[in-house]
């Protein structure tokens, strides 16, 4: 395969040459007729940047599957130009044992549009067993220090120094307060934190101190805390609904110090805690999380249409930090000899979102109306083409992440 007349991030039109899924050659002069090569796509002079990296998300498989599958999700996931995804571990059952992570696994191989890799679940109960038995098996640890959906707090001191101790990485549900108990353990344990959806100006300051004292601490912004807030949640009655998740939306200040540390480089990454629950579930009684994953890509290109970000910053976070952070083999850099991951992007579509564009079988969106900041053309993964123009590929090629 190869893509011709593709705009890169610097702003150069370059040939993609595509052998065996990965990115075989650049050609910066645009000479496609150089190589023989029958397919070729034309991007017609629109971005061609790196696929999106989604390190947050809940695809509710095994056991949610009313509200998600890891099917209808990665093809959720596939329509917002993300190529890999990871997967949190508060599925029923929880992936808390080395079984049924590997029953999880073979459960979900030949349903993904996309590639995607796992976190495990740190338990109550302690499992350090469990965990040193799969660290080449999951991206993270996750553990929750918030009660949140599918009851995996754990509250236990000694346990939870026990499951840092013997992770390679903790990713981390820790909400104001929390954030520094987990900041305290990670430094006693010496071992690196992911603070997932950062979402108050305090915990910024948290993050960026331990940051200045030399931890290997990382954190993550999504994208309803970048662009919603409380005032969205008090418009109307259904928004009083609609939007509660957790940690729950916040003030516009706290917006504005997020965006503050994506640019000065606090902020590390950007994953959307796809959380589908249906409308149904959502009305009737507090129910935490949104879909998101079909529209994260194309809201934060509104900050570059407006440039606040520039597209380097935004792939940086939304590509190449997630995989150097969680050591994902050969992906998050449109290089040579990487898996040949894109999305094509069509900066001049401004339009808005609408019902159309919803591929999550939560069926609602919290975004329509927005208008995007571009639109996802098409999907690239391991060089097959997953979605083009509103149609979706018929062969699912999704395979599961190695780590390094
Ligand atoms: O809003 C949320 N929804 N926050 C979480 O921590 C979990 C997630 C879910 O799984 O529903
Ligand atoms: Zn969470
Ligand atoms: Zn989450």
């Amino acid at each position: 395969m190869i893509i011709k007349n593709a705009k890169t991030i610097n702003n150069k039109t370059v040939s993609i040459i595509i052998e065996n899924e990965k990115i075989k050659k650049i050609d910066l002069d645009n000479n496609y007729l150089n190589y023989k090569d029958d397919n070729i796509i034309d991007a017609n002079y629109n971005y061609v940047i790196s696929g999106i990296i989604d390190p947050h998300v809940h695809m509710r498989d095994p056991g949610l599957t009313h509200k998600e599958d890891f099917n209808s999700g990665s093809k959720a996931a596939a329509r917002g130009g993300i190529t890999t995804f990871l997967d949190m571990p508060n599925t029923v059952p929880n992936t808390i044992s080395k079984e049924n992570l590997l029953s999880k696994k073979s459960m979900m191989i030949g349903k993904s549009y996309v590639d995607y890799g796992f976190h495990f679940g740190g338990s109550k109960t302690d499992n350090s067993d469990d965990i040193k038995n799969i660290i080449n098996d999951a991206a993270s640890t996750k553990i929750f220090f918030n009660a949140s959906t599918g009851n995996m707090l754990v509250e236990d001191d000694k346990i939870l120094e026990k499951l840092f101790e013997v992770s390679k990485i903790v990713t981390v549900h820790a909400e104001d307060k929390m954030v520094d108990k987990a900041i305290s353990i990670a430094k006693k344990t010496n071992t690196p934190l992911y603070l997932c959806h950062l979402s108050l100006e305090s915990e910024i300051n948290s993050l960026k101190k331990a940051k200045d004292s030399g931890m290997i601490i990382y954190g993550e912004a999504t994208p309803h805390h970048l662009f919603l807030n409380i005032e969205d949640v008090n418009k109307n009655d259904k928004n009083k609904m609609l939007l509660r998740m957790k940690p729950e939306l916040r003030e516009k200040k706290d917006n504005e110090a997020l965006w503050k540390a994506i640019l000065d480089g606090t902020i590390d990454t950007i994953g959307t805690d796809h959380a589908p629950h249906l409308i149904s579930e959502k009305m009737e009684k507090l129910t935490f999380g949104i879909p998101s994953v079909e529209h994260s890509l194309e809201l934060m290109l509104k900050k570059v249409n407006d440039n606040t970000i520039d597209l380097q910053l935004l792939t940086k976070i939304m590509t190449e930090n997630t995989s150097k952070i969680f050591g994902i083999n050969n992906k998050g850099l449109l290089e040579e000899n990487y898996d040949a991951d894109f999305v094509i992007v069509d900066l001049n579509d401004n339009s808005e979102i609408e019902e159309k564009d919803i591929i999550t079988k939560a069926a609602w969106s919290p975004y329509l109306g927005f208008k995007r900041g571009g639109k996802v053309i098409t999907t690239i993964v391991r060089g097959n083409i997953v979605y083009n123009n509103g149609i979706f590929s018929d062969t699912i090629i999704g395979k599961e992440i190695s780590y390094k």
